[in-house]
């Protein structure tokens, strides 16, 4: 018999969960909005307030990046459901079939229950409207792959497998393809939020080009990262006494290519970073 890619788990607490077998990891939910899609994306981002303020002639954007079960866009179209602004949601996925899965256990989760439509909508034609004022895409495929075919975003959750198990998402291609995407002239400030505080994907978010700072804790987590692509949004930029560690660290060479290789940063790497604009 095939053995299943996804199971349902029990937390600690009693709420059920998605535990990808393939990857060996569970996923952050609960029932109820997850804690950890609340604390380290949406109010670490300040989303309700900043989507509230938006005074563009555009909608306001949001990338969803590792979409998986919809955690964190659940949580986000209930946080945003009052406000009057314009919200487009682009959500980024390589395989729907854990959202499936999670369809499929909607009641046992309970975030998704009362979405189930919705849901069925964005999977079947790609768009779904889950508020009068909100409009959420689905961009299937590698996002370590693709040219990105929605607006700049201002907020974006960067929420994929962890580095050993998904190294593809987490190297300089990639951090340096989303620079891309928030840098120009005209693009709007713009905050990503991720569960990671390891040295060398922090090296590898500057070289790529941004702002990056200490992150709110969540779970078991004492700290996290938050990039910008404005030094001034971020409450605790990484500053100089990280950089020293970062000589000292085993573990501090940039992310390049699809393999999980980690080491000391190389000389040549170490002058690039201390000549960053934020340590200045
Ligand atoms: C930890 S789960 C996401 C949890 C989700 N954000 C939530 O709040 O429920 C990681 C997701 O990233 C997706 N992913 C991994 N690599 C990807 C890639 N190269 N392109 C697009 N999605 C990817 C996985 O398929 C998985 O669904």
């Amino acid at each position: 018999m095939e053995r299943a890619a996804y199971e349902l788990v029990t937390l600690k607490g009693g709420a059920h969960s998605i535990r990808s077998v393939e990857h060996g990891e569970t996923m952050h939910i609960g029932s109820g909005p997850g804690q950890e899609a609340l604390e380290l994306h949406i109010r670490q981002q300040r989303l309700a307030e900043r989507a509230g303020e938006w005074q563009g002639s555009d909608p306001f954007v949001i990338w969803d990046i590792g979409l998986g079960p919809a955690g964190n866009a659940i949580t986000a179209i209930e946080e945003l459901g009052t406000i009057g602004t314009r919200v487009e949601i682009h959500s980024f996925e390589i395989d729907t079939a854990v959202l499936e899965f999670a369809l499929r256990h909607s009641k046992e989760l309970g975030y998704l229950d009362g979405w189930e439509g919705v849901i069925g909508q964005l999977l079947a034609e790609g768009v779904a409207f889950p508020r009068p004022n909100i409009q959420w895409r689905l961009h299937r495929g590698d996002f370590s792959r693709q040219t990105h075919a929605a607006p700049a975003p201002s907020v974006i959750f960067f929420d994929p497998y962890s580095p050993a198990r998904n190294a593809e998402m987490w190297n300089l291609e990639t951090f340096s393809s989303l620079w891309s995407a928030v840098s120009a002239p005209d693009a709007p400030p713009c905050t990503m939020t991720n569960y990671t505080r390891s040295t060398s994907v922090r090296v590898t978010m500057l070289l790529a080009g941004w702002f990056v700072g200490t992150g709110v804790p969540t779970g078991d987590k004492d700290v996290t990262t938050i990039l910008s692509n404005r030094l001034h949004l971020l409450e605790k930029p990484l500053d100089q006494s990280w950089l020293s560690r970062v000589r000292s660290s085993t573990n501090a060479s940039p992310l390049r290519g699809r393999n999980y290789e980690r080491g000391p940063i190389s000389p040549q790497d170490y002058a690039r970073l201390k000549d960053r604009p934020q340590f200045a």
